[in-house]
């Protein structure tokens, strides 16, 4: 079965071709006009995708060797996301499958996330518990089996790649930061400042990243070095990174201490990590070291799996349509669908 995977819920333009479940192609083309504004701006996403969607879909067909008539079916998010940029891809897809008479399948953006590791050649095994961290979504989800999730908590408050860039913002590193902070947080000293951890009750699978957030925030304020301006005293290379090991430290803790009490109260054998936190690279290793540890084996997407992407997209679209699901036309997009 040959499948288009379509993403658009963002600001990442992105689609792939899987063939008999493996990967042939994966086109991400992501919007740099946002990067000038410190966040994603809805509008400019969607005439982004409107733009590149069609170049985008006529690469991923090139690159995987095949002619669009071998499609057998299209798979596209149809939410979580901005409405706007949703709408995109989710009509691009209509129209595509209606032109070629064949179906198509809408897919849950988080969905897509947690399938992510099932791109991989080993896939884990039910049931599983899988953290998913992207810049909209902190969640704990224990998988029973395929498309039996229970979400056993979620952030609060800020996710945490919105804290990280958040955070990365404060610190002048740009947008989307959580990638610049991570590379400076390799050189830093994690104990630099103890920032709080907010593990909230003990048995607890929910998530607080703002108060983490704040703390940096006054940490900056009562030393002079927020907000940057002319005026302000500016941080040395040394110092920012520090900073940037001791937040980053204060975020894993959380993540590894919850996932791994997940893991343990419903004694899985295998966690999946995903999202577009999940290439965060202190994430991955504390992840596969707390595993390791433990016995349990710990699946994360190669990084380009990790942030938003049309191959997770096509992975669920082929579960779905092997099982006989199948989308109509009437379908619309859903900013806040849960998981
Ligand atoms: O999954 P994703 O592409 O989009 C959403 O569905 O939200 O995730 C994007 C988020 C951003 O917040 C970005 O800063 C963060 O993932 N991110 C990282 C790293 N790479 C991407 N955060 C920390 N460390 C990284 N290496
Ligand atoms: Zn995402």
């Amino acid at each position: 079965m040959i499948v288009l995977g379509i993403e658009t819920s963002c600001d990442e333009t992105s689609a792939a071709i899987l063939i008999d479940g493996k990967v042939k192609s994966n086109i991400i083309s992501s919007q740099i006009i946002h990067q000038r504004y410190g966040g994603v701006v809805p509008e400019l996403a969607s005439r982004a995708h409107q733009k590149l969607i069609i170049p985008v879909v006529e690469k991923a067909i090139i690159d995987a060797g095949i002619n669009k008539t071998q499609i057998d079916g299209v798979a596209v998010t149809y939410g979580p996301g901005l409405i706007g940029a949703l709408l995109v891809g989710l009509n691009f897809a209509k129209a595509f499958a209606y032109g070629l008479k064949i179906p198509f399948v809408g897919v849950n953006h988080m969905q897509a996330h947690l399938y992510s590791n099932f791109i991989g050649k080993e896939k884990p095994e039910y049931p599983f518990v899988c953290l998913i961290v992207s810049g909209g979504h902190t969640q704990l989800v224990l998988v029973k089996e395929p498309f039996n999730h229970e979400l056993l908590g979620e952030t609060l408050d800020d996710a945490a790649g919105e804290a990280y860039d958040k955070v990365a913002k404060m610190l002048g590193l740009g947008f989307p930061g959580g990638p610049q902070l991570d590379k400076l947080a390799q050189i830093g000293d994690s104990n630099f400042v103890k920032f709080p951890r907010s593990y909230l009750s003990e048995d607890s699978f929910e998530f607080s990243f703002s108060g983490i957030k704040t703390s940096v925030l006054y940490w900056l304020k009562n030393r002079g070095y927020y907000p940057i301006n002319e005026n302000s005293k500016k941080l040395d290379v040394q110092q920012l990174s520090d900073l940037c090991a001791s937040f980053q430290a204060a975020v894993v803790d959380v993540l590894v201490e919850k996932t791994m009490r997940a893991v343990e109260k419903y004694r899985v054998k295998h966690l999946t990590v995903s999202g577009g936190v999940s290439a965060n690279s202190e994430l991955r290793k504390r992840l596969l070291a707390a595993g390791n540890k433990s016995g349990v084996k710990v699946f994360i997407p190669d990084l380009e799996y990790c942030t938003d992407n049309g191959a997770m997209v096509a992975v669920v679209g082929w579960m779905l349509l092997e099982r006989g699901v199948t989308s109509n036309y009437e379908i619309g997009a859903v900013a806040n669908l849960s998981i």
